[in-house]
């Protein structure tokens, strides 16, 4: 989607978009005339956040889309440049001008309006060979006008980049896993961010063996796909300054291994690499932006299938970190996989802070849903800063607990912890798995993010399908506490 800011309304053909500010409705609208009052309300159109309605004059299609008078302008905003863009986006228009005269935006929230504008136009069509024409996009351009200063410069230096880095996280959630594996992931992401000047490294899996990560590998094994570990230095901060370390979990497939998961819904795990996803996706971002941040995004990639030489339930296998685990359910592979990142991460690149972000536990989706994804904190400063960023960039965050009764529920009689505890509180004992990995005095963030990856429903930044969650949040962050 092309996104552009203009002065006045250029002349031509376009879809004139007009907010509608609730019941104190909108001049634009006054101004436009044409019976189109009358045109509304007959459609019941009130204004009301999201309510679209259209209405013809003169061969211009009119657009009035509610913006409602309570909400936050910043919310408003990205309510109405998605709901724009999702109602003409496969309508014939090429061209959308969305006039924001007289909303009283500041440049943040019109700049918003373009970056929920570029968000929703996202889409992946390579493998639909036989779409109709009527089905294909036809919304090309999206023109903002009665923005106000300061707009197109808030969108062009902190908005455009996050755009491009939600866009690489959604592809690779999108593809299917016969496309991404760990190596192809890799090969994509390097081309993705070429020219961006990303530092980039790739451990393969003899690397990994000679540093010991035995649980990582262990999840490989069953694959003929090879791991890999990716790493992705951005130095746009001070030199010497402690970078913030970014963690993902990468399973490019995730069908359970031995303890294999039941046919109905499989092909879901595809996208098991939502996290690695995330954080390739806000290193690009970051990266396009030029942040004034030293940032290190770490990523173990591994595809866990069964075959015969797939580890076993009841394997021990020893982490890079020296702990032993005992591997009750192969199913509980993500953990298997972080914890040798953390370790690593932490010997390698000795971060102020180290967040990871992992699609972990089917039991993050049964507590929060599709609304939140969880976090788990061990420093109450950083999950307050984290909820902070997840508030005003709208990938949302709820704190969940740590605390010794759950760490003992992985206590194993063979090794020094298993990778799994009881059935309860299923998303709590794997973080406490992770923490187990984390070491002393390192600040530390676990993002279960299983309910977010992937959206079975439209929203006003995103269609169904890959959602790019945490990549606006990671962004937002490393704004808000490592840049300036
Ligand atoms: N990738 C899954 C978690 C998941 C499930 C993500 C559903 C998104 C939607 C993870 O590797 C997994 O299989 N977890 C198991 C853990 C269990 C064996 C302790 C789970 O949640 O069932
Ligand atoms: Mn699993
Ligand atoms: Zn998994």
């Amino acid at each position: 989607m092309k996104i552009s800011f203009a002065d006045s309304r250029p002349a031509g053909d376009y879809a004139l978009v007009v907010p509608v500010a609730g019941k104190s409705g909108s001049d634009v609208l006054r101004a436009v005339g044409g019976g189109i009052d009358a045109a509304l309300r007959r459609q019941r159109f009130e204004g009301e956040p999201s309510a679209v309605a259209e209405h013809f004059i003169n061969d211009r299609r009119i657009v009035a889309i509610g913006t409602g008078d309570s909400v936050s302008p910043a919310d408003a905003a990205e309510k109405l440049g998605g709901a724009a863009v999702a109602r003409l986006l496969i309508s014939g228009e090429t061209e959308a001008v969305i006039d924001l005269t007289g909303l009283g935006f500041d440049a943040d929230a019109a700049a918003r309006v373009a970056l929920a504008a570029a968000l929703r136009g996202w889409r992946y069509d390579v493998y639909r060979t036989k779409l109709k024409d009527k089905q294909k996009p036809t919304l090309a351009q999206v023109t903002i006008v009665g923005a106000g200063a300061g707009a197109a410069d808030r969108y062009a230096t902190r908005y455009a980049a996050v755009v491009e880095g939600v866009a690489l996280t959604r592809e690779l959630v999108t593809e299917p896993a016969n496309i991404i594996y760990p190596e192809s992931f890799v090969a994509r992401v390097k081309a993705s961010v070429e020219g961006l000047g990303l530092e980039i490294e790739v451990l393969d899996g003899a690397a990994m063996a000679t540093l010991g990560m035995g649980a990582l590998l262990g999840v490989a094994q069953g694959s003929v796909r090879a791991p890999a570990m990716l790493i992705m230095r951005w130095n746009g901060g001070a030199s010497g300054e402690a970078p913030v370390a970014l963690l993902g979990k990468g399973v490019t497939f995730d069908t359970g291994g031995i303890s294999i998961k039941p046919a109905a819904g499989m092909e879901s795990m595809k996208w098991d690499m939502g996290g690695a996803g995330a954080v390739v996706g806000a290193m690009k971002a970051l990266a396009g932006r030029k942040a004034k941040a030293n940032v290190v995004g770490v990523c173990g990639m591994v595809e866990n299938m069964p075959d015969g030489n797939a580890q076993r339930p009841g394997d021990v296998v020893t982490s890079m970190s020296g702990q032993t685990i005992e591997v009750i359910n192969t199913d509980a592979e993500g953990r298997l996989v972080l914890c040798d990142v953390m370790t690593w991460t932490q010997r390698e690149i000795k971060p102020k802070v180290m967040i990871d972000l992992a699609t972990l536990t089917g039991a993050m989706v049964v507590s929060l849903g599709h609304e939140m994804a969880g976090m788990f904190c061990n420093d109450d400063g950083l999950a307050d800063q984290l909820l902070a960023a997840a508030k005003s960039s709208t990938d949302a965050l709820w704190r969940q607990p740590l605390g010794e009764a759950y760490d003992r529920l992985i206590d194993s009689p063979i090794a020094d912890m298993k990778n799994v505890g009881p059935r309860e509180a299923g998303s709590i004992t794997a973080a406490q798995f992770l923490q187990r990995f984390v070491d002393d005095g390192v600040k530390w963030a676990h993002l279960d993010i299983a309910g977010m990856a992937w959206s079975d429903k439209p929203r006003p930044t995103y269609d169904r399908g890959a959602t790019g969650f945490g990549v606006r949040l990671l962004d937002k962050f490393v704004e808000d506490t490592a840049e300036g």
